[in-house]
């Protein structure tokens, strides 16, 4: 069943075809940094606009890559939330409408559900249940997958998320948006022995994180220091490592809670090269199997809804065709199909 996957949550639009039987088909991604970048972050109208004018392009391209014509297609996956509403509407709008034309079914899919799922698209793909750790720009959970739609939240961010902690300090050291990356590679070239900086939340029982008084405390240590390019380097390396303790610290305590020995790592901030380090150590010494997507199945993508929408379709489940969506809608309300 060839599924055509719809993401337009955020800044990026994303496209692609999967297939149960035959996997990946194509997936197309057009990234609005550029767009953005000036504002310092996303300007919801600028990225809703944006969308408008590149979805339909990627569709057509998406089925070309893939040597497939709308016929072909079975059905159709989108993100119907959460998000910003005005670009979750416009992926609503042209799946609904393309499901309509085409006559296939559609189906509404959780964002976050996407990027739980992102996993599935390797090779070496978990089985349910595991434990999943969800590392976003937007959100930052530890929890319990027992099967597609059933989740539960063993713990969450309590402020900023992973990802907008990373941001936000990535601004500070004067980097670009999104300062993810940049921070990152920055990190690479500082001293880890310089700072030490707090792993917050971990000096009491719990799964929930905090992430924002992080960044006041790079703010006041990099006061501290000349600023210059070592200085700043060092300093990323000690936020970079801070945030990737904290996180193996509470994936830990959440295996050892759960028993669980498959463990699932997703969203933007888990394209991080030593965050993923750190998680395959975890494994390896709590004799453990993590997986993660590819990197660029970590941050938002097309293929991540289409598999999820594939799953959902192939069981059964067909939304009645109402072009709707929601900016805010807890994981915890999906059921399985
Ligand atoms: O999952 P995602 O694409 O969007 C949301 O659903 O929020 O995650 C984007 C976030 C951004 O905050 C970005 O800075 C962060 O993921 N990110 C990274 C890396 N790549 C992306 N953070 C740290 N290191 C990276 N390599
Ligand atoms: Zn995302």
């Amino acid at each position: 069943m060839p599924v055509l996957g719809i993401e337009t949550s955020c800044d990026e639009t994303g496209v692609a075809l999967y297939d149960a039987h035959r996997g990946l088909l194509a997936h197309v991604l057009h990234s609005q940094t550029t767009i953005h970048a000036d504002y310092g972050g996303v300007v919801p109208e600028l990225a809703s606009r944006d969308h408008v004018r590149r979805l339909v392009p990627l569709v057509r391209q998406t089925l070309r890559d893939a040597g497939a014509a709308a016929g072909d297609v079975e059905g159709i996956a989108y993100t119907a939330g959460p998000g910003l509403i005005g670009a979750l509407l416009v992926g609503a709008s042209v799946a609904r409408s393309l499901a309509w034309a085409w006559r296939v079914p559609a189906v509404a899919v959780h964002h976050l559900e996407g990027h739980l799922l992102a996993p599935l698209l390797e090779a070496a793909a978990p089985e349910f249940p595991f434990l999943a750790l969800l590392v976003s720009g937007g959100h930052t959970l530890l929890a319990e997958v027992a099967e597609l739609g059933r989740y539960r939240i063993l713990g969450e961010s309590q402020d900023d998320a992973a990802g907008e902690a990373f941001d936000k300090t990535a601004k500070l050291l004067g980097l670009g948006y999104p300062g993810g990356p940049a921070l990152a590679r920055l990190a690479e070239r500082g001293d880890s022995t310089r700072f030490q900086f707090p792993r917050p939340m971990t000096d009491r029982p719990g799964l929930d994180f905090s992430f924002s008084g992080l960044k006041t405390y790079t703010m006041n240590v990099l006061r501290d220091t000349q600023g210059t390019g070592q200085d700043r380097a060092d300093v990323a390396r000690a936020f970079e490592d801070a945030v990737a303790d904290t996180l193996v610290i509470k994936c830990r305590r959440a295996l050892r809670l759960t028993g669980m020995k498959r463990l699932v790592a997703a969203g933007g901030v888990s394209a991080n090269r030593t965050i993923r380090q750190r998680l395959r150590d975890l494994a390896a010494e709590e004799n453990a199997q993590v997986y993660f997507p590819r990197p660029e199945f970590c941050t938002d993508n097309g293929a991540m809804i289409a598999l999820a929408g594939c799953l959902r379709l192939q069981a059964g489940q067909s939304d009645p065709p109402l072009i709707c969506a929601r900016a805010r809608w807890p994981l915890t309300e999906l059921t399985p199909p």
